[in-house]
């Protein structure tokens, strides 16, 4: 099934074609079809995880117009190695939070592992839950060509959906964390993932640790949006996994973070203090008291 562009789909309005996704005055939620504008006007935006209500306020206050509530909270949230265990139910609670605590972002959530490779009608279940139960406004899913039965049938059905190729985490124990697409084969293969969910009638598809010239070279062919995440520059929007970005990752992190602060060392340095305080008898005071 091949997706509307943006000036095909019959309620395009002149008036939403002036609004950036980003920096943008819209009060009301992002949708796809806003998404397809911005790719019309060559526009790029970024996209963050959230994983709970207030930290996903705090990123819809900042006007960023895309949540994407990640399987990464297997890692960065729940205390999992790999996003492998995450289960529907687990995405299921925190993606209604990610909803409730944002008014305007566009939040997309995560089909984790086992919820939708059985075939497009599991697909469509486990994202049926995510639509009626947590209230995100599209899900996301791995893979190219091997998913595109799911694909096709979720927007069929009027569930929109980002795809997600290249690296993809889901798949650690066959492919492990490796760049994917170098090499003339592998970037061939990348591309015909990349029209294959676009074709499939995807929104827009995450281009996971590709070499930037392949990712800038999938912008290029493609009309829907690209996602770029370890991919270059090129990409029409950057996603990063919000607890690296703002450095409350501890360890190691990826070579295409890019840290914007350090709220390990402010969180970590607060709870010393409070410690401090309560130990030494300087907590409370008369002021935190009450009579
Ligand atoms: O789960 C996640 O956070 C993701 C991003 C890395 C794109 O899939």
């Amino acid at each position: 099934m091949t997706q509307l562009s943006a000036a095909q789909t019959p309620q395009a309005k002149p008036s939403d074609s002036g609004k950036a996704l980003y920096g943008g005055k819209s009060t009301r939620r992002i949708t796809v079809r806003d998404i397809a504008l911005a790719k019309e006007r060559g526009e790029k935006w970024p996209m963050l995880t959230a994983y709970d209500a207030m930290t996903a306020s705090v990123f819809d206050e900042a006007g960023i117009p895309v949540m994407l509530v990640g399987d990464s909270a297997g890692n960065c949230h729940l205390g999992y190695e790999t996003t492998v265990p995450v289960t529907l139910d687990e995405m299921a609670m925190l993606s209604a939070a990610v909803v409730r605590g944002t008014s305007r972002a566009l939040v997309v959530a995560d089909l984790p592992f086992g919820s939708y490779q059985e075939g497009p009608v599991q697909a469509l279940r486990s994202a049926t839950r995510l639509v009626k139960e947590a209230g995100v406004g599209a899900v996301k899913l791995e893979g190219g060509e091997r998913s595109h039965r799911q694909i096709e049938l979720l927007v069929e059905s009027g569930i929109p959906v980002m795809a997600h190729i290249g690296l993809t985490p889901q798949s650690v124990n066959a492919m492990g964390y490796r760049v994917q697409g170098r090499g003339e084969e592998a970037a061939a293969q990348l591309l015909r993932d990349a029209k294959a969910v676009q074709d499939a009638g995807a929104f827009a598809v995450v281009l996971e640790l590709v070499p930037a010239e392949l990712a800038a070279e999938a912008t290029r062919v493609l009309h829907i949006p690209t996602v770029g995440i370890g991919a270059g520059a090129e990409t029409d929007a950057q996603v990063l996994v919000w607890t690296d970005m703002l450095g409350l990752t501890g360890g190691r992190v990826p070579k295409f973070v890019k840290q914007y602060a350090d709220l390990r060392a402010v969180m970590g340095g607060a709870a010393r203090a409070f410690a401090e305080d309560v130990v030494g008898g300087t907590f409370p005071r008369e002021e935190h008291s009450v009579h």
